[in-house]
């Protein structure tokens, strides 16, 4: 018994201290803050949006291309969108004072919670998919 305690101990210790998960969680809710402060308003706190005007980061199948939501944080959006089968038509508004940091917490946050992701999305991954997004309009 001892043996099995001791061991679980161990494996809960290198769990919470290995630094990519300490950094990873550190986005996460970093993410949250950002989050609430920009996107609440539309996106609602649970991410479920509002009817058929703001549609959902909850569950949402458009996370599954991660350059277009990196994009769509950072440009905005315009112009008809399909998400979970659902057609929505109503700009998004760009966010030029996001940096590219906040845009990694914001999309991991996203991602963990509502994704089904289990990775950061990183600085390094938003600067390569920023410098490759199409004009919105
Ligand atoms: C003023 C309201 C508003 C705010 C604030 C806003 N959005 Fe949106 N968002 C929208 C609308 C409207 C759409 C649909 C755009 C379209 O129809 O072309 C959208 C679409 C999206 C999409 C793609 C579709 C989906 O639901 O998966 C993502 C991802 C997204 N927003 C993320 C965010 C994030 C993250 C923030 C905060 C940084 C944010 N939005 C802030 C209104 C908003």
């Amino acid at each position: 018994m001892k043996k099995y305690l001791f061991l679980g101990l161990s494996l809960l210790m290198l769990f919470s201290c290995d630094p990519e998960q300490t950094k990873t969680k550190q986005y996460v809710v970093n993410g949250q803050r950002l989050y609430m402060q920009y996107c609440t308003n539309c996106h609602q706190a649970d991410g479920r949006g509002v009817g058929k005007l703001y549609p959902p980061l909850n569950g949402s199948d458009f996370l599954k291309d991660q350059a277009a939501t990196i994009c769509a944080i950072r440009y905005g959006l315009k112009g008809e969108i399909m998400v979970n089968g659902q057609l929505y038509d109503q700009p998004m508004p760009a966010m030029n004072t996001l940096k590219p940091l906040d845009i990694a917490e914001i999309a991991t946050f996203i991602s963990i919670t509502w994704g089904g992701g289990s990775q950061r999305v990183t600085v390094d991954q938003v600067n390569e998919i920023l410098s490759q997004c199409k004009p919105v309009d």
